[in-house]
């Protein structure tokens, strides 16, 4: 047993006498299904066995905060937004799977709602009171739900109104004092007298009450800063975090699947991370728990074995070391410059105080002798509107300011952090290229932070992880990774197990002997393929051919009927030689800066033809004339798994922006060329459902200006899923965004032209251990082919899953690096995985490789890279 293990399972009360107060806290998913309920009521039933007085907060469902926000901004424009209806039936599966009557239990939160929103409509104002009364509703009326339920299961429940059990302490600004508010949180003796009756008591996390009787909110992530109040109020043995995670990690585990969850942290360490942007825990909910020492436990409700993380006073260990990685988006720097700085005494003091005036909290400082660079703490939505706009105007006396929004800030955090900068070097390496716009290192060496483009934040924790925690992999505290629970976790509950773990023998028999290949499992192209042919809003996918040109692979396209998108006469002549007499409708082209003659090749195949500038329109006019085209769009957002695949925006070399498009139709006009379709690609791996349906509207409005427009060619961009725990996509809700733009523009047909959503998770690289070699704490496992076969991970950082084949389900122990044999540092397919013990002559596979895999493979080295071949399930 760990001792996070042994001090949960302790019953003892802090004192070491009776079992005292337990504050359990339930949020995210946690709260959304019967299941996991059922998980909960159990763990309740066991506290009140173990003697303990348990006080239960929780958030409302998912998506309904969001959805109430929604309803409020939309009520505010006097705009088309989710209404009660929407806002009821979200609670609907809860309430059926409960078999509660949802109007009975919660008609009069609805009709309240339904009041205040038409009251905001009416009136075209949500002041901060009446929103925080409209978001408290999502919390009210998920408890009323699950106090009934839990009382349907034998459990005595008291149900209370949080506005009843906490007031706020108001700091004199209203959208803090309504949306942002703080509560005081002494020990509180009244408090507990409200709770005597024996049983659970119940509230809601999020809410509390102004002085003057109003409700407040107290902010996003508000519900665990709830727990850390009430935990605190009642002196509590505990305040336990039950969530959809199972604790804090190193990193964020999205990012970086190494990311080793932290067994135990401290006060200040839990501090650190969750102000630096650790998703875990709000950074409010510590301090209320450290003053007084009460422990703080983060558990995963759904996976209760595991034993989370625990915040507490640990005995401090004084070595140097990073425990974590955090990355906080959207932050808005202010650098303020003035030669007028130098000497003046009491400078800083004046511009502070403007901060102050305004309301505006700042985060992190950097001077110099003639300027100031701060960080906002708040993202600057979540200030009063205009309040930055008025900041600015009120420091430009004293100072030139510059506003730069779109940062990223990432913090190392840790003990004497100072320590630790100097092996770091090479991950900062990337940004000879990118500003670092401002570091800041915390007096108590607790932090070091970094602020860069937002675009770049991501890649630098990736860079940063493995360096950092290079010479942490015998720190007690830092348990197993991300990955490695995820991977325990799956093999017990995966649905729908990837094929190559079925065919397994298939495969090493077929590989033999051999050093590398990739296999492609066709039977997983069908099920791909099918699954997009039974989009009811989408007329007609073509295959983005571009993401594996292999034989066997278009064959299964064609003969499931679907036609093909090409991007140069390569590619074109490939299709009509393999498949003469191909109808021309089933060809799609979609050159990019590409030579007149190309042009030329797609029309006279008959294939679609797609124009992405107005230059071809100007000057080949004789070329265009009496033809018909489609026209490639930039919507203005690019997405993707990488700024590389983003395919939209300022950026981005593809496409006519939305401004030019009048001019389009008048060049189109001039020349009599008739434009039939409208298409746009954001970019390539996009997992939000909605993505499609988003830049759909844009098209439709787009389309306006042809009057012969009859499609909407929404481009690929498919995501899978890379990493562990990574959900797919959800074609079902992709298929209802794109229902909504049909039933607005029947005429329109919608089209798809995906690549990687076909091929990525039906190709795998196999690849032979070819050495093993150990260098300072880095372990290496190399393998017979590297970059030349799949460049992914060099180029995108891209994810790749590693299973030793030959080994497959054998306990993964050692933390590795896997490399081939090119001469590059970056000829990595993967770092910091977990593998069991591996020896040369081992198969390893690196799964989803079956897009962009080959096809940007090269001769680098003059090595060949890995052939291709079929599996043959047999
Ligand atoms: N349509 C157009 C116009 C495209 O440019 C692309 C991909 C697609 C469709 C297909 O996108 P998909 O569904 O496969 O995401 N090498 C990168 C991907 C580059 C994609 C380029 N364009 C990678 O390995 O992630």
């Amino acid at each position: 047993m760990t001792s996070t293990e042994a001090a949960f399972a302790s019953g003892q009360s802090r004192e070491g006498t009776q079992p005292g107060w337990v504050v359990m806290k339930f949020g995210g998913s946690s709260v959304a299904t019967l299941p996991n309920w059922r998980m909960i009521a159990a763990r309740l039933q066991q506290r009140l066995q173990d003697g303990h007085r348990v006080l239960v907060v929780h958030s409302a469902i998912r998506g309904v905060s969001d959805m109430l926000q929604m309803a409020l901004d939309a009520a505010t424009a006097d705009e088309d937004g989710p209404d009660v209806a929407d806002i009821r039936s979200i609670h609907v599966p809860l309430a059926t799977a409960f078999e509660v009557d949802i109007d009975e239990l919660l008609g009069d939160h609805l009709a309240e709602l339904r009041q205040l929103l038409a009251g905001v409509r009416l009136i075209r104002e949500a002041t901060p009171r009446i929103a925080a009364r409209v978001l408290a509703c999502g919390e009210l009326m998920a408890t009323r739900l699950s106090a009934e339920w839990l009382r349907r299961q034998g459990l005595e429940v008291h149900w209370h109104d949080a506005r009843e059990l906490l007031c706020s302490s108001p700091r004199g600004h209203a959208r803090q004092d309504y949306l942002a508010a703080v509560c005081s949180h002494e020990p509180d003796s009244q408090l507990a007298t409200k709770l005597t009756a024996p049983g659970i008591h119940l509230s809601q996390g999020f809410v509390a009450r102004h002085p003057e009787g109003d409700t407040v909110v107290l902010g996003r992530g508000g519900s665990d800063t709830s727990a850390a109040y009430f935990g605190a109020k009642l002196a509590a043995q505990r305040v336990e975090i039950w969530t959809d995670v199972p604790g804090m990690f190193s990193a964020d585990p999205r990012i970086v699947p190494a990311a080793r969850l932290l067994t135990e942290l401290d006060y200040e360490e839990a501090q650190e991370i969750a102000s630096a942007g650790g998703l875990v825990l709000h950074p409010r909910s510590i301090e209320p728990l450290a003053l007084q020492k009460i422990p703080l436990f983060v558990r995963c409700t759904s996976r209760p074995e595991l034993p989370g993380t625990l915040v507490g006073a640990s005995a401090r260990d004084d070595r140097p070391c990073v425990k974590a990685i955090s990355l906080r988006e959207n932050v808005t720097l202010l650098s303020m410059e003035s030669i007028g700085m130098w000497h003046e005494v009491g400078f800083l003091a004046k511009v502070f105080d403007v901060f102050a005036e305004h309301g505006v909290s700042v985060g992190l400082v950097s001077t110099s002798e003639s300027n100031v660079t701060v960080s906002l703490d708040a993202n600057p939505e979540d200030l009063e509107p205009g309040a930055l706009e008025k900041l600015v105007s009120a420091l430009e006396p004293m100072c030139h300011v510059t506003r730069l929004n779109d940062c990223a800030a990432v913090s190392l955090v840790g003990r004497k952090i100072r320590a630790t900068i100097a092996r770091l070097g090479s991950a900062f390496a990337t940004f000879e290229e990118h500003r670092l716009h401002l570091i800041s290192q915390a007096a108590n060496d607790l932090n070091l932070t970094v602020v860069v483009d937002q675009a770049q934040g991501y890649r630098l924790v990736q860079k940063l992880h493995p360096e950092v925690m290079r010479d942490a992999t015998r720190d007690p505290s830092l348990g197993p990774t991300w990955e490695s629970l995820q991977q325990r976790f799956q093999t017990a509950t995966e649905e729908r197990p990837q094929w190559w773990v079925q065919y397994r023998d298939q495969l090493l028999d077929q590989f033999g002997s051999q050093q590398c290949a990739y296999v492609y499992d066709l039977a997983t192209v069908e099920a791909s393929i099918s699954a997009l042919q039974g989009l009811k809003n989408v007329e007609n996918v073509f295959y983005a051919m571009k993401a594996n040109g292999h034989g066997a692979i278009l064959d299964t396209v064609f003969a499931a009927g679907m036609g093909f998108e090409c991007v140069s006469p390569g590619e074109l002549s490939t299709i009509v030689e393999r498949f003469p007499g191909i109808a021309p409708s089933r060809l799609l082209y979609t050159p990019n800066f590409a030579h007149r003659e190309d042009y030329e090749v797609g029309f006279e195949l008959g294939a679609y033809v797609t124009l992405d500038n107005l230059f071809v329109l100007e000057h080949w006019g004789d070329l265009l004339q009496g033809r018909e085209v489609f026209l490639r769009v930039d919507p203005g957002q690019g997405r993707g798994h990488h700024e590389h695949v983003k395919t939209a925006g300022n950026q981005s070399k593809f496409g006519i922006p939305l401004f030019e498009l009048e001019r389009a139709a008048e060049l189109a006009g001039q020349i009599d060329c008739r434009v039939i379709g409208i298409h746009a690609h954001s970019g390539s791996g996009i997992t939000k459902p909605d993505s499609w349906g988003e830049v759909a509207d844009i098209l439709a409005a787009a389309a306006r200006l042809f009057p012969d427009v009859r499609v909407l060619d929404l481009g690929g961009g498919l995501g899978i899923p890379e990493k562990p725990g990574d959900r797919s996509l959800d074609l079902e809700r992709l298929d209802a965004s794109l229902g909504a733009v049909r039933a607005e523009q029947p005429d329109l047909e919608i089209w798809l032209e995906p690549g990687r959503y076909i091929v990525a998770e039906a190709g795998v690289l196999l690849a032979r251990v070819t050495q093993l070699k150990g260098k300072g704490q880095t372990r290496y496992v190399g393998v017979a082919t590297g970059m030349n076969s799949l460049i992914r991970p060099a180029l995108y950082g891209a994810y790749h899953e590693i299973v030793n084949l030959t080994r497959f389900g054998e306990d993964a122990t050692d933390l590795v690096n896997i490399v081939g044999p090119i001469c590059e540092t970056g000829d990595k397919l993967g770092t910091e995985r977990l593998l069991p013990p591996t020896e040369e002559g081992d198969v390893l596979l690196i799964a989803n490789t079956g897009a962009y895999g080959r096809v940007m493979a090269s001769q680098y080295n003059m090595r060949e890279p890995a052939p291709e071949w079929t599996l043959e399930r047999s």
